[in-house]
């Protein structure tokens, strides 16, 4: 019953863009669902703070490094403290702990055969932190073919690890395993590339500044992927023995499309090497565009977090990039769409449903709920969206997960507009208010997930005392709400004007 969840770990080099909120609320929105049906969940999250261009970063700001990874790292803290993020563990690469794990898998690989001494030769990208194989480059034009910038020339003694050696045990078990690389599209991508033949990789860079010093007689500092990439075994206490704690293997990490070939080629081979149980799933999502371009700070097409916030608060922000675009696929950022979704989804379907409902318990029955009743169409539906929403989390499937919910939500808003309990009998006002209740209660739980801060609202209202560690998604036992005298009225979300 445990659920091990992570996010990549951010470059701490710019502050938190909508890109890096986008993983890190899916992730929180997965834990909490998780962790709602029962499970215990380890949701790890945290910085990457080393390479050359963390180091010069810092120069440019004049400050030494320590002091700007410490600070760029609190602004990650601070912005998910911000948008209601449940992590567990936070981690940074400069903790002892995971430089300790770095040079212990570094050393047991070297142990093993599959790192050895050699010499690189050939280009580097600093700012995708990559080594850019001869084929890849545009003869007479050695730019990256990621990020078109201008790439450094090296030639060194180097560390590599033997990749190619699990060239072939990798294609097997992705054959196998096809389920641990989702969406399902990303799958022929990453065994095409594997195909085409996996060269070994450097993993050591020879004047790099800033990096974990390697395990070896010569002073190099450790490629930032390989170390990078281990944070997610040091979070689950790695140790000399290669034993973990009760978490390993991590049952869905989370990244950007970009780094899908780090994730899933030389990740699990990292881990085949050290005779490790794979990941069960890495899902791979899209990109927030502008005019099809990636958001991102080298573009300078940046959206800041905040300012959506402060407009349209921390739950409409998590809402629109849950809802807006399906996980997986990209999707073209507009201020338009954002204010049509937060008026039509929550401020018009949900919000209008809150406050019907709640204002009919307040007119026709002194604010006493009612009773509690539910037809039997209204059960058999709660019983279609509760599996359903189930089907689609178990895929991170967000948006059909919430078009589920809403369908829910739609139902109840008919049925008010049908059984006008404003203006029926005594007791079909009765049925249809407790009913509205009743549903309105299991939509609190349905989106806690997604807008827990909607959830609490939600629950105030209805004089509930609030906890989230008892959050539980059954729809038992809703006799606690019968006869309750309800608390003071809000309005969840105020329609936006442009
Ligand atoms: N440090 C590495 C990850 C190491 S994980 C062992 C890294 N960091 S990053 O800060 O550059 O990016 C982290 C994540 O943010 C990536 O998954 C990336 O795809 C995501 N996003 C950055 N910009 C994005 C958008 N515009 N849209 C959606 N996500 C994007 O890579």
């Amino acid at each position: 019953m445990k659920f091990y969840i992570t996010t990549p770990i951010y470059y701490v080099n710019a502050d938190p863009h909508i890109g890096h909120c986008y993983t890190t609320i899916a992730a929180d929105c997965l834990s909490r669902y998780h962790r709602i049906t029962g499970k215990d969940v380890f949701f790890l999250t945290g910085t990457d703070e080393h390479g050359d261009k963390i180091a010069l970063a810092a120069e440019k700001k004049g400050i030494s490094v320590k002091q700007f990874t410490d600070e760029m790292s609190g602004m990650f803290k601070k912005m998910w403290e911000k948008i209601g993020i449940s992590y567990t563990r936070f981690i940074r690469t400069t903790e002892e702990q995971h430089i300790n794990t770095v040079k212990t898998v570094f050393k047991k690989l070297m142990d093993k055969g599959d790192i050895y001494l050699g010499t690189y030769s050939g280009y580097y990208c600093t700012p995708c932190e990559f080594f850019i194989p001869k084929a890849k480059l545009e003869e007479n034009n050695p730019v990256c073919p990621d990020c078109g910038r201008s790439v450094q020339v090296l030639k060194e003694n180097s560390y590599f690890f033997s990749l190619s050696k699990y060239e072939k045990p990798l294609l097997k078990y992705l054959e196998d395993n096809p389920e641990m690389i989702q969406p399902p599209f990303r799958i022929d991508e990453v065994k095409n590339f594997i195909s085409q033949g996996l060269n070994d990789l450097s993993i050591t860079r020879q004047g790099a500044i800033w990096g974990i010093q390697s395990p070896t007689p010569e002073k190099y500092s450790v490629y930032v992927w390989f170390d990078a990439l281990l944070n997610y075994l040091t979070a689950v206490d790695y140790t000399d023995n290669g034993t973990t704690n009760k978490y390993w293997p991590p049952d869905v990490q989370l990244i950007g499309k970009d780094i899908l070939r780090f994730h899933a080629i030389i990740w699990p081979a990292m881990l085949m090497a050290l005779g490790l149980p794979l990941p069960r799933m890495i899902f791979a999502h899209g990109w927030w565009t502008i005019d099809s371009q990636k958001i991102s700070k080298s573009k300078g097409n940046i959206i800041k977090p905040l300012e959506l916030i402060d407009r349209f608060g921390v739950d409409g922000f998590r809402y629109f990039l849950l809802r807006e675009v399906p996980f997986g696929l990209d999707g073209e950022y507009s201020d338009e769409k954002f204010i049509k979704r937060f008026n039509s989804d929550l401020a018009n379907d949900l919000g209008n449903l809150v406050n019907r409902t709640l204002n009919l318990v307040e007119k026709l029955f002194n604010g006493v709920i009612p009773g509690l009743y539910l037809s039997t169409e209204m059960e058999n539906l709660i019983d279609t969206v509760m599996v359903n929403v189930e089907h689609f989390m178990n895929k991170a499937n967000f948006s059909d997960a919430l078009v589920e919910i809403w369908k829910l939500i739609t139902q109840l808003n008919k049925l008010l507009d049908t059984e006008k309990p404003w203006n029926s009998s005594v007791d079909s006002a009765k049925q249809t208010i407790s009913q509205c209740i009743a549903g309105i209660y299991l939509i609190s739980l349905l989106v806690y997930p997604f807008i827990p801060e909607t959830t609490r609202k939600i629950h105030v209202m209805f004089n509930i005392d609030f906890s989230e560690n008892e959050i539980m998604l059954n729809k038992k036992n809703l006799t606690f709400l019968n006869g309750r005298k309800i608390g003071k009225r809000e309005i969840l979300f105020m329609r936006i004007k442009k």
